[in-house]
């Protein structure tokens, strides 16, 4: 009798030692309003989407934002830290106990100093609604991007996601998407058409930021 074929593995196959298991990158969010752009990320993940990043915790500045109860739905842990002295210090304390990988603000709206950006550069992305460098910059959010994008008559807006350094809205960017202006825009009717692009491109850049996590952690 022949002895029997060996165990034969194919390099993609999940019990292959090519492919150890590997912990999931984890991901902390910032919002401070309705959270449809958590949302997205969070409906992203349960697709299997974000390249295997899991949202690990949700802080607000804004403790009646919706988007900690979109992350209590969800079962996520979520924080509520007011917005003034100290903020980055808990907000770091909390990227910790949560070990953030990565750091995504979806709408936070106050201003994060040291020792956070330094603990996180290169690995703290934002979200804003525009063409950066056009119409950013302390005090451009939400409505009030729309406005002056109407007042200086662009033909073309868009959302960002960016590199979150000490300046405002300065960082290096990671991703763009352009939407029309159409003649009949109000500020409601450009930010609905903005959003709808913001929710595509945060899991986007979400998925590109888990996947250089992993690289650079050798995961
Ligand atoms: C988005 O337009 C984002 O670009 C800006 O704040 C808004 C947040 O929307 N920074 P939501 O809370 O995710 O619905």
């Amino acid at each position: 009798m022949s002895d029997p074929a060996p165990p034969s593995f194919s390099p993609l196959s999940p019990f292959s030692p090519l492919s150890p298991p590997s912990p999931p990158v984890s991901i902390l969010v910032l919002a401070s309003g309705n959270g449809s752009n958590l949302q997205a990320l969070i409906d992203e993940e349960k697709r299997g989407g974000l390249g295997g990043g899991a949202i690990a915790g949700v802080a607000s500045d804004r403790s009646g934002a919706y988007a900690l109860e979109r992350s209590r739905q969800a079962g996520i842990p979520a924080c509520f830290f007011p917005r003034g002295p100290g903020l980055s210090e808990r907000v770091l304390r909390f990227a910790r106990e949560r070990s953030a990988d990565i750091i995504i603000l979806a709408g936070f709206l106050s201003i994060l100093e040291n020792p956070l950006i330094d603990a996180y550069a290169g690995w703290m992305i934002n979200l804003h609604p525009s063409l950066l460098p056009k119409f950013g910059g302390k005090g451009m959010h939400g409505g009030a991007v729309h406005r002056a994008v109407l007042a200086a008559g662009e033909t073309v807006s868009g959302c960002t996601v960016h590199a979150v350094t000490s300046a405002v809205d300065s960082g290096a960017v990671l991703l763009q998407r352009s939407v029309p202006v159409l003649p009949e825009d109000t500020p409601e009717s450009l930010g609905l058409r903005v959003r709808g692009e913001e929710h595509r491109i945060i899991a986007e850049a979400a998925e590109l930021l888990v996947r250089q996590r992993r690289l650079y952690a050798g995961r």
